[in-house]
């Protein structure tokens, strides 16, 4: 229903109930009047003030977003910078990219390749160092990532593998997960992005064996990230893993869609904003 109708609907309805009351007990109609007029006008600004608040929000949000797009497509080269509804935000990727640095991260594992991984693999090749190895599910989608990958010349720093989805037991739950067949025991990283597998796929809590399958894949000072932290799915897993790791580090950072941060070591968090 249109906003505009919406509101004239709810004044109604606050104007007609208290004047209904009023006029049943038999109050003056003049103060009958008064009481209805002035409950419709309120409702009308505190909906007014909300939906405005709600606006401001909204532009402030596509502010940093555009902010952050910018900054990235200003480092990117020419490098395509595409971003979808499935890509992590510009945003979220400037905050990860900060870590990365800040960390001196080299190692970096990906879990749900696309734009993230090429502008990761982007900035490790300006550094002259560092690796990204993402894993997908999708094998056409992990082919179009490598071949743009190769297309921008940078398969040397990043490298996009099928790992398809097999059962898994984590956290109390048999689900379908990635299946890391391909990466060795003794494999460390510094940095895990965890982007996947999709949860609109059906299994909103399809991320949630992340941590405890790759926990003991993070080096001495790793960090591991959700994104999309604020969905409720989630923010579900996050609670989860606070339970279930008290021995960790975390801090939800409300960059993009939400950003979980799981540390090994407690100073990693100073680098976090608040
Ligand atoms: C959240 S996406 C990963 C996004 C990626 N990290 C990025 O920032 O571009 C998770 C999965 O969705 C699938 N996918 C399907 N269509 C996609 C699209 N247009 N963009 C990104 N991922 C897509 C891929 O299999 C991918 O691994």
């Amino acid at each position: 229903m249109n906003r505009d109708l919406r509101l004239g609907l709810l004044a109604a309805v606050a104007a007609m109930i208290p004047g209904g009351v009023l006029a049943a007990l038999g109050v003056p109609a003049s103060f009958v009047v008064v009481v209805a007029i002035g409950s419709g006008v309120g409702v009308v600004v505190a909906l007014g003030r909300r939906w405005h608040r709600q606006a401001a929000a909204g532009i402030e949000a596509q502010t940093v977003h555009l902010r952050g797009a910018i900054g990235i497509a200003a480092t990117a080269g020419n490098i395509p910078t595409y971003w979808t509804e499935h890509s992590i935000t510009p945003e979220t990727l400037t905050l990860v990219q900060q870590l990365i640095a800040a960390l001196g991260a080299r190692r970096v594992l990906e879990l749900g390749s696309g734009l993230s991984t090429l502008l990761i693999a982007n900035a490790f090749r300006r550094a002259g160092t560092g690796r990204v190895l993402s894993l997908d599910d999708d094998g056409r989608w992990a082919a179009q990532t490598s071949e743009t990958l190769a297309r921008e010349g940078l398969a040397s720093f990043a490298e996009v593998r099928v790992a398809p989805l097999v059962d898994v037991t984590a956290g109390g739950r048999r689900a379908p997960w990635y299946d890391l067949a391909g990466i060795a025991e003794g494999d460390r990283f510094d940095l895990v992005i965890v982007d996947g597998p999709p949860a609109w796929k059906g299994d909103r809590l399809a991320r949630l064996p992340a941590l405890y399958q790759l926990r003991r894949h993070l080096s001495d000072n790793g960090v591991l990230v959700l994104d999309d932290a604020a969905r409720g799915g989630e923010s579900e897993i996050a609670r989860q893993w606070q339970r279930d790791f008290p021995d960790l580090h975390f801090r939800m950072v409300g960059v993009g869609r939400g950003l979980f941060v799981v540390s090994l070591r407690k100073s990693t968090l100073d680098l976090l904003p608040a």
